[in-house]
C-alpha cells in the first residue's frame, strides 16, 4: 500500500483518484433512472439538499480520519481509538463494497456488451422500441449478461492482480476530462431534440408534492452511492494525501464534479426519453434503451457510441478498483493473504454474487423478498442501509469522539490556512449530517412521519 502514497502528492492527482472513484455509473446510469423512478426535479431538489448538507461534511469526516493517521481503514480506527467497536465502520465498508461490486459489475456488463454492439455497428439503426425489445432479450437470457458481467470482473481482477493502478489512474486522468467533453457535447445534442423543453421540466420544475419518504430515502442513498460515501474508500484515499491538501476545499470540489456529471446525464437522457416516447419510470434499463436512439440518430453515431462506452468502461472500471480494493487491502492486512490470494477471493465473491444478479433479469426474476429481485436488495440494501450507517458512524466519530484538536489541526492543515466555513463544516458534522441521515432513515423504515 505504501508504494501508493507517492501517487497523490500532486493536487491533480487528488482530485483525479478520488473523482475516478466517484464519477462512474452512479452518476450516467444510476441517477438518470432513480429521478426517472421518483419523479424528476423533486427528487434533483433532495438529492441537492443531501449532497450539501450530508455528502460533504461526511466526505470531510472521512478525509479527516484518513489523512489524520495515514492508514487503511481498521488501522486508522484502532489508532484513533481504543474502543474496538468502532471499528466496524471498517467492516460495514467490506460488506457493503462487495455488494455494490457484484451488482454494479452486471451494470459494467451491460457496458462491454453495447461497446461491443457499437463496434459491430448494431447500434446504427434502429427505434426505441427495437432497442428496448433487444435490451429485454438480452438482459433476460441466461447466459449472455452473466457472461458479460464474468468477463468485466475478470479484466477488473488482472488490473487489480498486477497492481497497475497507477497506469489505470494515469489513463483516467487523460480519459475523464474527455468523458466531461463527450457529455457536453451529447447534453447540447439532446437540447436540441424536439421534446427538450418536456424533458428539461421534468428535470428542474419541481413538484414538491411529490417528495415523499421513498423519494428522500432514495436521494440520500444515491449521494452515498454517487460519492462513494460511508464504506472508507474515500477514508482510504485520503491516508495518501499529503499535508498540504486542503481537505474541506477537495471535498467541496469532488462533490461539485460528481453532481456537475449526474446533472449532464438528466440533461442527456430526459430529452431524449420525451422526444421517443420512452418513460422515465423505466428503472435500472433506462439509459441503456434510451442511448442506442440517440446514437442512431446522431451524424456520426457509430464513432460517438464506440467513444462513449469506452469512456464509460473506463468511468466504471476506476470505480470497482477503488470498491475491490477496500476489500482486497483488509484480506491482505487483517488475515496475512497475499494480494494475488486476496484479489482471487474478491473477485470469486463477486462472481458469485454478480451472476445471481444478472440472473435476477430473468431466470431468477421469480426470486424476490418486498418484492425487489436479488439485484434490487444488493444495491438496496447497500446504498439506502449500511452506506448511511457508515455516514452516521462517520459523522459521529469525527463530531463527537475523536479529540477536538486533532480535527482542528486536520481542517485547517495544522493551523496554516484558514477555512471560513470552518465552524459550519463542524456544525454540519456533529449535527445536521447525524441527525438528518437518522430522521431520514426512520422515516424510510415508516417508523416515522413528517
Ligand atoms: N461512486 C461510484 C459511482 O457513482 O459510480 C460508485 C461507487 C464507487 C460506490 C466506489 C462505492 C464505492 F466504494
Amino acid at each position: 500500500m505504501s508504494e501508493k502514497r507517492a501517487l497523490f502528492t500532486t493536487k491533480i492527482g487528488v482530485i483525479a483518484a478520488t473523482v475516478g472513484s466517484a464519477v462512474g455509473l452512479g452518476n450516467i446510469w444510476r441517477f438518470p433512472y432513480e429521478t426517472g423512478v421518483h419523479g424528476g426535479a423533486a427528487f434533483l431538489f433532495v438529492y441537492l439538499i443531501c449532497v450539501f448538507l450530508i455528502g460533504i461534511p461526511v466526505i470531510c469526516a472521512e478525509f479527516i480520519v484518513g489523512r489524520g493517521t495515514h492508514k487503511n481503514a481498521l488501522g486508522a480506527f484502532k489508532q484513533l481509538q481504543t474502543k474496538p467497536y468502532w471499528q466496524v465502520c471498517s467492516y460495514i465498508g467490506i460488506l457493503a463494497s462487495l455488494m455494490i461490486l457484484s451488482f454494479y459489475s452486471v451494470i459494467a456488463g451491460w457496458t462491454l456488451e453495447y461497446l461491443f454492439q457499437a463496434l459491430t455497428g448494431a447500434m446504427a439503426s434502429g427505434n426505441t422500441g427495437d432497442f428496448s425489445n433487444k435490451f429485454n432479450e438480452f438482459c433476460t437470457s441466461p447466459w449472455q449478461s452473466t457472461l458479460w458481467t464474468v468477463l468485466f470482473l475478470l479484466i477488473n481482477y488482472l488490473v487489480l492482480r498486477r497492481g497497475v493502478e497507477k497506469g489505470i489512474e494515469r489513463i483516467s486522468n487523460i480519459l475523464m476530462p474527455i468523458l466531461f467533453v463527450i457529455l457536453i457535447l451529447f447534453s447540447v445534442n439532446s437540447l436540441l431534440m424536439p421534446k427538450s423543453s418536456e424533458g428539461l421540466a421534468f428535470l428542474f420544475s419541481p413538484d414538491f408534492s411529490k417528495i415523499t419518504p421513498t423519494v428522500v430515502v432514495g436521494a440520500m442513498g444515491q449521494a452515498f452511492f454517487s460519492l462513494s460515501l460511508g464504506l472508507s474508500v474515500l477514508l482510504t484515499y485520503s491516508s495518501y494525501f499529503s499535508n498540504q491538501v486542503r481537505l474541506v476545499r477537495s471535498a467541496s470540489i469532488i462533490a461539485i464534479l460528481d453532481t456537475f456529471v449526474a446533472i449532464i446525464s438528466g440533461i442527456i437522457i430526459f430529452p431524449a426519453v420525451f422526444s421517443y416516447g420512452a418513460t422515465p419510470e423505466e428503472g435500472p434499463k433506462l439509459v441503456f434503451e434510451i442511448f442506442p436512439s440517440i446514437f442512431s440518430e446522431m451524424p456520426g453515431g457509430y464513432i460517438w457510441s464506440v467513444l462513449f462506452f469506452v469512456l464509460l468502461f473506463f468511468a466504471s472500471i476506476t470505480s470497482t478498483i477503488s470498491m475491490s480494493e477496500i476489500s482486497i487491502a483488509f484480506f491482505v492486512e487483517e488475515y496475512k493473504m497475499k494480494r494475488k490470494k486476496a484479489t482471487k477471493l474478491t473477485t470469486g465473491v463477486a462472481i458469485v454474487f454478480g451472476v445471481l444478479s444478472a440472473l435476477s433479469f430473468g431466470v431468477l426474476s421469480g426470486y424476490t423478498i418486498l418484492d425487489m429481485t436479488i439485484f434490487d436488495i444488493l444495491n438496496y440494501v447497500s446504498s439506502n442501509i449500511l452506506l448511511p450507517i457508515g455516514g452516521i458512524l462517520f459523522s459521529i466519530f469525527v463530531g463527537w469522539v475523536v479529540d477536538k484538536d486533532f480535527v482542528k489541526k486536520e481542517l485547517t492543515n495544522n493551523g496554516t490556512i484558514k477555512v471560513y466555513t470552518y465552524r459550519i463544516i463542524i456544525f454540519l458534522i456533529r449535527y445536521v449530517a447525524p441527525i438528518s441521515i437518522v430522521l431520514i432513515f426512520l422515516s424510510g423504515l415508516n417508523l416515522i412521519r413528517f
